[in-house]
């Protein structure tokens, strides 16, 4: 496929000086932003092949764990594909995702809420996208957690990810909330977003038939990166 990218919604993400987040006012650009024409660093990318990864790299409930060991909390399991705005899938990418463990504390040494550490969470993972554009991993439900912006802001319970995509134009990074959450209306960095249909699009949906009985909940969640321009003619799929 070629041809370049399509432009970055900027109506559906967030812009990039919103006070009521209050560190936006210091990392947003000051001066109005120039469109550049993208360029080869931009339409190409690394490139990740399953062999990378580790047998419990998509496990986040034992990949920090010691030998019998497991992490504390509500088991789930969150799955999804990676799909471009053509709505094809995205293959062979990786996606990373980090998170705060049961009780809303992150293994970082800049963390200071008081809730407990967990001895075995570390609350990181990666995945590799299947030919389907597939991703899964497992993990435990994570807190929510009170951080410093207003008086009493709180975070809602989500986990962080990066995707490569295809090319740099491609990455993405982004957090997944979980559905039926009050706390979600109510985030300072949630209500950044214009477009309640763009909140939405963040929010996992709880899948009763992708639970595993009597171990794990499981909550879906997609993924669309930018998609190319041209016209697709395919008499063949990728990669045969
Ligand atoms: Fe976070």
């Amino acid at each position: 496929m070629s041809g370049s990218y399509f432009q970055r919604d900027r109506t559906w993400h967030p812009p990039a000086l919103t006070p009521s987040y209050k560190t936006s006012i210091l990392r947003s650009p000051s001066q109005a932003l120039l469109s550049l024409p993208t360029s080869l660093s931009e339409e190409t990318g690394p490139v990740f092949g399953h062999d990378m990864l580790g047998p419990l790299d998509n496990d986040l409930i034992r990949n920090f764990a010691k030998d019998g060991a497991e992490a504390i909390g509500q088991r789930i399991v969150v799955y999804g594909r990676v799909l471009d705005e053509n709505a094809r899938p995205v293959r062979g990418v990786l996606v990373e995702f980090w998170q705060a463990n049961a009780g809303g504390r992150y293994r970082h040494r800049k963390e200071g809420y008081v809730a407990a550490l967990d001895p075995n969470f570390g609350g990181c993972g990666r995945a590799i996208t299947d030919g389907e554009g597939r991703y899964e991993f497992r993990t435990i439900k994570p807190g929510a957690y009170p951080w410093p912006n207003g008086v009493n802001d709180w975070r809602p319970a989500h986990i962080h990810f990066s995707v490569f995509g295809h090319a740099f134009a491609q990455r993405l990074v982004t957090q997944m909330y979980f559905e039926g959450d009050p706390m979600i209306c109510q985030c300072p960095i949630v209500r950044t977003i214009p477009d309640r249909a763009a909140i939405e699009q963040l929010v996992a949906a709880l899948d009763r038939n992708a639970t595993i009985p009597m171990d794990s909940l499981a909550y879906k969640f997609d993924i669309v990166l930018r998609g190319r321009r041209s016209t697709l003619f395919e008499n063949r799929m990728e990669g045969n």
